[in-house]
């Protein structure tokens, strides 16, 4: 049985809601997990997601125990892991292939399908590749799999052509266990990344420069037990913060971490928002009037690409003419289609969508290609007039924790309704 997302927009939200742990922390501490021999993490404000389900059923196949509840999950490791990953796991989730990493340091092999994930782009993993094979993996692709075998990993200074978040986080987990000092030259830098870095040193890594592009790993010969927590998800709290906007509405996301978004605050300001910023806050007042504004999507701490498909909705009600450049993902425009159907004026050339703003969206029956345009249309919904039916709602399910309880709780009219497998969009 599938899904659909039932909303009745043209209402201001208003009220408060709590950010969720963030998923792109929460998947790669937990694969770091696999790096320890007989121990055991234990993480709290995990969201309950789809993605954080198909990780533990992973993490559950290599041979560790894995139990969740109520925001706190607990990850033991065994003794001897497997190194084979299941295929049918693997390509419901890009993110699969951090577990290379850890089952490169810790069994010395692994194989990995070519993993899948969200519709946008190719996504291929030649730079977790080139930066493994760097430090002494041999790695073939045969049959649609990595097959990776090392004996123990060797310290080297790695440059990443791009600073991808995952090769990051990979080689990062790889290198805590080789032998010798590792540099990684233009890292990521998301915030994402240094809760992983907390994770790994609490659990006796040695690692510096983690949040700038330079990160330093000394290997060690073994890893422990640890807890950590995880951080506020900023895309989570930044679509919230977007339906404030583009409802015009009063809304407060408590528990976050405004300075991991400050692209996006400093964004809206200049697109005449106020807003009430605090210490773990974000409040959006009712009165402003939102422009069109410029802007281009780059690795942290530039715009985030996670978010570029839901400020594209609320710019489709801003008055003049917004200019959104893609430069993260080669084809991460697949929402333009579906807001179109709801009124907006979006012209796309090359990597730029150049956005007219309307008075008003209408309701129609849409559908979700991946996870962040779900939200897009999700928001797009909340302002337009009339009902939206989001289809394939799962999209939206591997990324936002008890979406509609929060869209209640602010006043919003938002319904799940089960569907038939085949039935979408009438058009
Ligand atoms: C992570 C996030 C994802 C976010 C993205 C960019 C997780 C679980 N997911 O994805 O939500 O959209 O960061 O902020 O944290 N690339 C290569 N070769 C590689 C790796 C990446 O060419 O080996 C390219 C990708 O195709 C893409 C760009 O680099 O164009 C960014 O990818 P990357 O930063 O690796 O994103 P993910 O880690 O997959």
């Amino acid at each position: 049985m599938n899904h659909k997302l039932v909303l009745r927009g043209d209402r201001p939200l208003k009220g408060k809601i709590t950010a969720q742990g963030a998923k792109n922390a929460a998947l790669p501490v937990m694969a770091s997990a696999l790096l320890m021999k007989n121990g055991t993490l234990d993480l709290s404000r995990v969201p309950d997601l789809h993605d954080i389900q198909t990780m533990s059923d992973l993490l559950r196949n290599l041979g560790a125990d894995v139990r969740f509840a109520e925001g706190k999950m607990s990850i033991a490791t065994p003794e001897e892991l497997d190194w084979a990953t299941p295929p049918a796991l693997v390509r419901k989730m890009r993110a699969s292939s951090l577990v290379l990493g850890p089952l490169l340091a810790r069994c010395h092999r692994a194989v990995l399908p070519l993993p899948g994930g969200c519709a946008i782009g190719s996504r291929p993993i030649d730079l977790h590749l080139k930066g493994l094979t760097k430090m002494g993996a041999e790695i073939r692709l045969e049959h649609g799999s990595v097959h990776a075998e090392a004996n123990r990993l060797k310290g080297t200074r790695i440059y990443l052509d791009f600073p991808s978040v995952g090769a990051t986080e990979n080689l990062l987990m790889a290198a805590v266990l080789a032998e010798g000092e590792t540099v990684i030259e233009n890292a990521a830098r998301e915030p994402e990344i240094s809760n992983l870095a907390d994770t790994l040193i609490r659990m006796g890594g040695q690692i510096e420069g983690d949040g700038t592009g330079t990160i330093r790993v000394k290997g060690v010969e073994e890893l422990h037990g640890t807890e950590i927590r995880i951080i506020p998800d900023r895309i989570e709290a930044s679509t919230y913060i977007l339906a404030g906007v583009i409802t015009g509405g009063d809304v407060t996301v408590n528990g976050m971490e405004p300075e991991h978004l400050e692209a996006l605050l400093a964004k809206l300001e200049e697109a005449g928002i106020r807003l009430s910023i605090k210490d773990d806050s974000v409040r959006t007042l009712p009165g402003g009037t939102l422009s069109a504004v410029s802007l281009k999507t780059l690795p942290y701490p530039g715009f985030p690409t996670d978010l570029q498909p839901q400020i594209m909705a609320a710019l489709c009600l801003a008055r003049g003419t917004s200019v959104i450049q893609e430069r993260v993902f080669e084809s991460r425009f697949l929402h333009v289609s579906e807001l179109k159907r709801m009124g907006c004026q979006i012209e796309l050339q090359g990597d730029t969508a150049i956005i007219t703003g309307v008075e008003h969206l209408t309701g129609a029956e849409v559908r979700a290609t991946d996870l962040r345009a779900g939200a897009a249309l999700v928001l797009a919904g909340l302002a337009a007039n009339g009902y939206t039916c989001i289809y394939q709602m799962g999209h939206i399910q591997r990324g936002y924790e008890n979406m509609v309880e929060k869209l209640k709780c602010l006043g919003g009219d938002a319904e799940i309704v089960a569907c038939d497998e085949n039935e979408g969009p009438k058009f």
